[in-house]
């Protein structure tokens, strides 16, 4: 398929579009604060996509350090998947899947041994994209987000 769109790393000046994505396609949303100490913190995994001049998506994450739980020993570094949407004219062309990997590189970088996330029990076409790139389901979260609703976590070894 030819790619009607092209990522780069988030900037500051990419602030007001990715909050205005984030307010359109999320009920989770943050403060500038919050997007700018993540982006200061791992920009090799803030991402922006672009297409035809604009923000069309973002993924943000954060690298964190936990016991491994997946019998990859001790603590390990963990990148963790804070917030991804894309925008509803941009869906379905790969834009999500092309942020997720460009996003796991820079965990690489990092020196994540693994990368998790959360997602809604009720997210179908969050879960189908995350079962897409190899994630599992590990564990479920009960009364996760502030409306009461469960997530599971999933997660990739990298
Ligand atoms: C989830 C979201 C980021 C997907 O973005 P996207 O750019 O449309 O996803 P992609 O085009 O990369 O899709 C990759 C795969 O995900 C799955 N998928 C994506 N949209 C889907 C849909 N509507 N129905 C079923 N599967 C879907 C498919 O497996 C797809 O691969 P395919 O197109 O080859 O079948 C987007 O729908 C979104 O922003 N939703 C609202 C915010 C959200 O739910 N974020 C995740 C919270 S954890």
């Amino acid at each position: 398929m030819l790619e009607t769109f092209k990522l780069r790393k988030f900037t500051p000046d990419d602030l007001q579009s990715v909050m205005q994505i984030n307010r359109v396609c999320l009920p989770e949303n943050y403060t500038d604060y919050f997007f700018m100490d993540l982006y200061e913190r791992f920009p090799e995994t803030f991402i922006v996509a672009e297409e035809n001049g604009k923000i069309a998506g973002y993924i943000m994450c954060r690298v964190e350090v936990g016991l491994s739980n997946h019998g990859l020993g001790g603590l390990i570094r963990k990148g963790h998947v804070v917030s991804i949407a894309v925008m509803p004219q941009s869906r379905r062309k790969g834009v999500a899947q092309a942020l997720i990997n460009a996003a796991l590189e820079g965990m690489r970088h990092y020196k994540a041994k693994l990368c998790y996330l959360e997602v809604r029990v009720t997210n179908d076409v969050g879960i189908a994209l995350y079962k897409k790139l190899g994630f599992e389901v590990t564990r479920t979260l009960d009364g996760y987000y502030s409306d009461g609703e469960n997530a599971y976590v999933m997660t990739k070894k990298l």
